[in-house]
């Protein structure tokens, strides 16, 4: 038989996996470490962990694993809905981790000859996918200090434009992005019949996110898709929950070609639960909000850092005038027991600047003592 990469499409021949942080495993066996001994700040998410309410509900539901899951979520999507005026069942798509809404969205939509526009720096994954489906991808470059202007955008929405992918705040560089702005991306896309995904995965720890969120324009903007997640403000990481909020026309598209029995039972209830649990999402956003607060002042205080005002629960830094490498910091921090992310996979950046997560005031005094051990 011929060698099974002759046998691939050929868009599937050049692909290799996105980069993430969260390579624990990995780092503890490069660091000759246990995997408990490593703190990790390079994945953004609940430090907190999950609500005792959805790990409840995951070993009530532990009953149901000899049937199938229901394959439309629809407890899920009806608890999802009612947290969102003006938004019924048939608005919302549950998936295996956002993630795949990320691919799913490309596969439905992208036409041969289409090029899908990706704001440079920002999350791997929409070009990844963009790539498998065998088209292009267009960068948009941030502006100075990564700053989104929508002039960059439309003036990048030429001809064959299908699909703007866009983050907000953005990883990795944590900035929020005006309502005005993204409406004006929005609205002149809507008029070249070209769709937003827009990723709103991390909105969620950002006051005033009910405000901020376009969930409520879903119906002025028939073209716009946005993405949410359990994995980060909800702490459900492992059990891969995410969804989509659009117009009834754009999810049923996206309903009809998905996997079936996408999302497991266990990951249904606890999210569903996980919604619910009010008290444990409060604690939760107090204690981010100080320890973003705490972190930015701290990290800001090391001269050979500078640190970009963070709007999500991470915090992006260029390490420059370091003399050191992002690479080199992430070697030197994981002999200390600390896991960071080194930026410089993501387009658009170069080789000196890290990513690290808003954890426990404990957890984050040893990221800063780590930080000054290495830096001495
Ligand atoms: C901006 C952004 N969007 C989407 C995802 C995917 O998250 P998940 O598939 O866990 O929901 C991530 C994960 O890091 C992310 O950073």
């Amino acid at each position: 038989m011929k060698p099974a990469l002759d046998l691939a499409k050929a868009n599937f021949r050049g692909l290799t996996p996105c980069v993430h942080g969260a390579d624990v495993l990995e780092a503890a066996g490069a660091a000759g470490l246990e995997r408990e001994a490593i703190l990790d700040f390079s994945s953004s998410v609940n430090p907190l962990g999950p609500s005792d309410k959805a790990l409840q509900a995951i070993k009530a539901g532990f009953s149901q694993i000899p049937s199938y899951p229901d394959s439309y979520s629809n407890e899920l999507r009806d608890a999802i809905a009612s947290h969102y005026a003006g938004v019924d069942r048939g608005n919302v798509i549950v998936s295996n981790g956002s993630t795949e809404l990320i691919y799913l969205f490309a596969e439905a939509f992208m036409r041969r000859g289409d090029v899908a526009l990706v704001p440079a720096p920002s999350f791997g994954e929409y070009e990844t996918a963009v790539r498998k489906t065998g088209e292009k991808v267009r960068y948009v470059k941030l502006g100075r200090g990564f700053q989104v202007t929508s002039e960059k955008f439309l003036r990048a929405m030429s001809g064959n434009a299908k699909i703007v992918y866009f983050c907000n705040p953005n990883n990795p560089t944590s900035m929020l992005t005006s309502q005005e702005t993204l409406a004006s991306i929005i609205q002149s896309a809507l008029e070249r019949d070209i769709l937003v995904f827009l990723d709103e995965d991390f909105l969620e720890f950002v006051d005033g996110e009910e405000t901020l969120s376009m969930i409520r324009r879903i119906r002025e903007f028939p073209n716009l898709f946005v993405l949410r997640s359990f994995t980060k403000l909800f702490g459900l990481t492992g059990l891969r929950i995410g969804y989509g909020v659009a117009s009834e026309e754009l999810v049923s598209v996206l309903m009809n070609a998905k996997l079936p029995w996408n999302v497991n039972c266990l990951g249904q209830a606890a999210a569903v639960a996980a919604l619910n649990d009010a008290e444990h999402l409060k604690r939760t956003l107090d204690l981010v909000r100080e320890e973003k607060t705490f972190l930015f002042s701290r990290l800001s205080k090391i001269k050979a850092f500078k640190v970009y005002p963070p709007d999500a629960n991470f915090l992006f830094l260029n390490i420059k005038k370091t003399g050191l490498t992002a690479a080199q910091l992430k070697q030197k921090m994981l002999r200390k027991g600390v896991l960071i992310r080194d930026c410089s996979s993501f387009a658009g950046l170069d080789e000196y600047y890290i990513r690290v997560a808003v954890k426990t005031r404990q957890e984050n005094e040893r990221l800063l003592a780590a930080f000054k051990e290495c830096l001495s």
